[in-house]
C-alpha cells in the first residue's frame, strides 16, 4: 500500500512511525512533514491546509489511504474532496469535523443529547457577552467558537480578565474569524484526562487514557500551550470514571453526530474534566491530540492501518485493538520563549546518543546537512516502562543528552500520576 499522511508536526511523526511498522504498507509519504519524519517517510513540499494540491498528488500516485493528522484541513473538508474523487481518507468529514471546528455547535450537541459540560451561553456581540459577564462574575472561560491553534480558550481569574478576553476576541480579533462569536463557560475544577476513541459511527473503541500538560511552565504555570508533554495511562482515568464516561459521553456523542445527519468516523478525542459531580466535557477535537498521540501509539499494538481501513469501511466492530501494558511518557522541547514569539534555526544536537525510546520530531527540518528547530515545539523524548515512574526517568535520562540553545522543557511531565495513591 501508498498511504499519504498529512501534516508535520510530532502527532505526524508517530503516526508516520507507526504505520511504518505495518507489514501492508510498501511507501510512505508525508505532507510536509520534518527532519525525523524523513527517516521513515517521503517528505511532500505540501501544505497540509493545501487541499488541492494534497488531492491531486494523492489522485495522481493513486494513493491507497491518505491519514489526516491536524485539525484546519477537516475543518476545511478534505475528507469529502477526496471521497469525492474516490480516495480513501481517514477522517471525519466537514460536516462531522464542525464538532471541533465550532465551539457553539459542540455546545449544542452536547446539550441536546445531555452529555455531561460545563453551563455555558453564546455572543454573536460583545457588548452583550461583557453584560452576561458583569451579571455572572469571574471566573469564567471565554472561548473562541471556532479553531485558534489551541490559544482561543481563556481561563479568566478575574471579571476585568474575562471581559478583557472578549475584547482580545470580538474586537481586536486576535483569531481573525474564528472570534466572530464567543462561548462563555462556567469554570470547572478537576483533574483534565484525554480520552481519544476510534469510530467507524456506529462502533466506539476508547484508546487507552493519556494526561496532556497544557501550561508552559512547571507546576501548570503560565500561558496554555499546544501540550508541554503527555503520558498514559491516566491513573485518575479509573475504570469506574471509564465506564461513565463511554456510557455518558462517547455512546451519545456518535449516536448524536449520526441523528444531527452528522455520521462521524475516524478517531475522536474527548478532552474531559473529572470533576467532584463526575467526568464533564471541555471539548472535543476531531484528530488525535498532540502530544497524547506519542505515549498512546507507542502502546498500540495492533496494526494501525487495518485499525483505519476498518473505520473507513465500517467495520470496526470486527477489530480487537491490543495494547501494551507498559506506561509511557512524551517529554516536549521547546524553543526559547514559546508559546510566545521565538527563534528558528538552532541546531540540535545530541540525538544520536539516545539510547532508549523514540524522539518524535514535531518543529524540525534539515538546514546543511544539520538538524535544525524550525517550530514552537521542537521534539518530543518518549519512552516506555513498567511504571509510569520508569518511564518518566528513561524519558527524562534521553532529555538531558539533546541540547539547542533556548531549549525549554516541564521537568515535572507525569508527576501527577504518582500523586495518586496506589501508583
Ligand atoms: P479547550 O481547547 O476547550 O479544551 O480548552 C483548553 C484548556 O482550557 C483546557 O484543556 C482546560 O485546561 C481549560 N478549560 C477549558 N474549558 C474550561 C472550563 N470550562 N473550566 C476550566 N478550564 C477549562
Ligand atoms: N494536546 C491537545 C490537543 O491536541 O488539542
Amino acid at each position: 500500500m501508498k498511504v499519504l499522511v498529512v501534516g508535520g508536526g510530532g502527532r505526524e511523526h508517530a503516526l508516520v512511525w507507526k504505520i511504518a511498522q505495518s507489514p501492508k504498507v510498501e511507501k510512505i509519504y508525508c505532507a510536509p512533514g520534518n527532519a525525523g519524519i524523513a527517516a521513515h517517510a517521503e517528505c511532500l513540499d505540501i501544505s497540509a491546509t493545501d487541499i488541492t494540491g494534497l488531492l491531486t498528488f494523492a489522485y495522481n500516485e493513486r494513493i491507497d489511504l491518505t491519514v489526516v493528522g491536524p485539525e484546519a484541513p477537516l475543518v476545511a473538508g478534505i475528507v469529502d474532496e477526496f471521497e469525492n474523487h474516490g480516495l480513501k481518507i481517514f477522517g471525519p468529514n466537514k460536516a462531522a469535523a464542525e464538532l471541533e471546528g465550532s465551539k457553539k455547535l459542540a455546545k449544542e450537541i452536547m446539550e441536546k443529547y445531555d452529555i455531561p459540560t460545563a453551563r455555558y451561553a453564546s455572543f454573536t456581540e460583545a457588548q452583550a457577552a461583557k453584560e452576561y459577564i458583569k451579571e455572572h462574575g469571574a471566573p469564567c472561560v471565554v472561548k473562541a467558537d471556532g479553531l485558534a491553534a489551541g490559544k482561543g480558550v481563556i481561563v479568566a481569574t478575574t471579571e476585568q480578565d474575562a471581559l478583557r478576553a472578549v475584547a482580545t476576541i470580538m474586537e481586536d480579533k486576535a483569531f481573525g474569524d474564528a472570534g466572530k462569536q464567543v462561548v462563555i463557560e462556567e469554570y470547572l475544577e478537576g483533574e483534565e484526562v484525554s480520552i481519544l476513541a476510534f469510530t467507524d459511527g456506529k462502533t466506539v473503541i476508547p484508546m487507552v487514557s493519556s494526561q496532556d500538560h497544557k501550561r508552559i511552565f512547571e507546576g501548570d504555570l503560565g500561558p496554555n500551550t499546544g501540550g508541554m508533554g503527555a503520558y498514559s495511562p491516566a491513573p485518575v482515568y479509573t475504570p469506574k470514571v471509564q465506564e461513565i464516561v463511554e456510557k455518558k459521553v462517547l455512546k451519545p456523542i456518535i449516536e448524536g453526530m449520526a441523528a444531527e445527519g452528522r455520521p462521524y468516523r475516524g478517531v475522536i478525542y474527548a478532552g474531559l474534566m473529572l470533576t467532584k459531580a463526575g467526568p464533564k466535557v471541555l471539548e472535543f477535537n476531531c484528530r488525535f491530540g498532540d502530544p497524547e498521540a506519542q505515549p498512546v501509539l507507542m502502546r498500540l499494538e495492533s496494526d494501525l492501518v487495518e485499525i483505519m481501513q476498518a473505520v473507513i469501511e465500517g467495520r470496526l466492530a470486527e477489530q480487537d485493538i491490543k495494547w501494551s501494558d507498559r506506561a509511557s511518557v512524551c517529554v516536549v522541547l521547546a524553543s526559547g520563549g514559546y508559546p510566545g514569539g521565538y527563534e528558528k534555526g538552532k541546531v540540535i544536537t545530541g540525538l544520536d546518543k539516545v539510547d532508549e525510546g523514540f524522539v518524535f520530531h514535531a518543529g524540525t527540518r534539515y538546514l546543511d546537512g544539520k538538524i535544525v528547530t524550525s517550530g514552537g515545539r521542537v521534539l518530543g523524548v518518549t519512552a516506555t516502562g513498567d511504571t509510569i515512574k520508569d518511564a518518566i526517568d528513561a524519558a527524562y535520562r534521553q532529555v538531558e543528552k539533546i541540547s539547542f540553545e533556548g531549549m525549554q522543557y516541564r521537568r515535572d511531565i507525569g508527576q501527577k500520576a504518582l500523586k495518586r495513591p496506589g501508583i
